[in-house]
């Protein structure tokens, strides 16, 4: 099966063309620089973006697959959540593509292809569903921060999410305090790496709860009394550099502490990680010794399909069809508030 997935919920134009699970392109437009004088993603913006670059992507990304419009068997979409504005552009024009190929459609949860990003990996990228385990799944990125119970292929139960900003929000909004650029969470990142962890003590919400939600709106405003306290340390490079590494510290505690422990209790033996937070070099490391010493396999969505993509949506859609789930109809319409059930 040859299939043409288009992404448009954020800030990425993205289309990807799957060849039974094999990523034949993945072709990403970002918007980050266009998005970067405002200090986050500006919706009108973001749609008039999708627009101009909704054509010469998917171009791009047929090219390089070196497949034509005619050899494909089904386009698929982003249908939710996103920016409405946004989704509607790739979503209507994938469906027009399929109307005028006379094949089925599929309409994708976002957060739904998340949880396959991890399974997609090698070059070219191959979707292993040989190696599919039942698995928690941390999805950590700049709208959202979730934790999922993958019992099965297509089988999943959400266990908890942020009750307010999203870790990646956080990060960003951190940064923005301490004077970083947008988006926040790479520098910080790159900052991290030669501070000290350990030097300030910031809160790790919800941590001692035994839930699986998440919260981290008020470790942004204890950074921010922390800097009213202290007006001169931004001044001081390596105590910006311990800043980071402490906020980052605090941040990665709780993603690893509450997906390790959702594991245990659920008795999964595979974690996976996906979403633009999981480029974050202190988290992966942290999973990664977490899962060893916990005897896990650890399965990270590889650094480029971390960010949102098509490929996800691509591999998933052709799992859906595979497994007969029917085809979504011609005139249905965006969820922009599409949450996973
Ligand atoms: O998945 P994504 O590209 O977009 C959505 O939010 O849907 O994620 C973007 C988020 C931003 O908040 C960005 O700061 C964060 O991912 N991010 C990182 C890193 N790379 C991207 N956060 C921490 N460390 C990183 N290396
Ligand atoms: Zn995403």
């Amino acid at each position: 099966m040859i299939l043409l997935a288009v992404e448009t919920s954020c800030d990425e134009t993205s289309a990807a063309v799957i060849c039974d699970g094999r990523v034949l392109s993945n072709v990403v437009s970002s918007q980050i620089k266009l998005h970067a004088e405002y200090g986050g993603v500006v919706p009108e913006l973001a749609t008039r973006e999708h627009l101009r670059n909704w054509m010469p992507v998917t171009e791009a990304a047929l090219q390089s697959a070196q497949v034509t419009a005619g050899q494909l068997d089904a386009v698929a979409a982003t249908q939710g959540p996103g920016l409405p504005n946004a989704l509607m552009i790739g979503f209507k024009a994938a469906q027009a593509f399929a109307f005028a190929l006379r094949k089925p459609f599929v309409g994708v949860n976002h957060h739904e292809a998340h949880l396959y990003s991890p399974w997609i990996s090698g070059n070219p990228p191959v979707a292993d569903f040989a190696s599919f385990q039942p698995n928690v799944s941390l999805i950590v990125s700049g709208g959202h921060t979730m934790l999922v119970h993958v019992r099965a292929e297509l089988e999943h139960v959400v266990l908890g999410s942020t009750l307010d900003d999203a870790a990646g929000e956080c990060f960003d909004k951190v940064a923005k305090l301490i004077g970083l650029p947008y988006p926040g969470g790479p520098e910080m990142d790159r900052l991290s790496v030669e501070g000290n962890p350990a030097a300030y003590d910031f809160p790790r919400p919800l941590l001692r709860e035994t839930n699986d939600d998440f919260s981290y709106a008020g470790l942004k405003t204890s950074v921010r009394y922390f800097l009213q306290k202290n007006p001169t340390l931004l001044d001081d490079a390596q105590k910006l550099r311990d800043l980071c590494a402490s906020v980052q510290a605090a941040i990665v505690e709780t993603l690893v502490t509450k997906t390790i422990r959702a594991s245990r209790r659920l008795g999964v033996k595979c974690v996976t990680a996906s979403g633009g937070v999981t480029c974050n070099r202190s988290l992966r490391a942290e999973l990664d010794k977490a899962c060893q010493r916990e005897g896990f396999t650890l399965r990270l969505a590889d650094r480029s399909l971390c960010t949102d993509n098509a490929a996800m949506i691509g591999v998933l859609a052709e799992r859906k069809l595979l497994k007969s789930t029917s085809a979504t109809l011609l005139d249905a319409e965006i969820e922009p508030g599409w949450a996973l059930g």
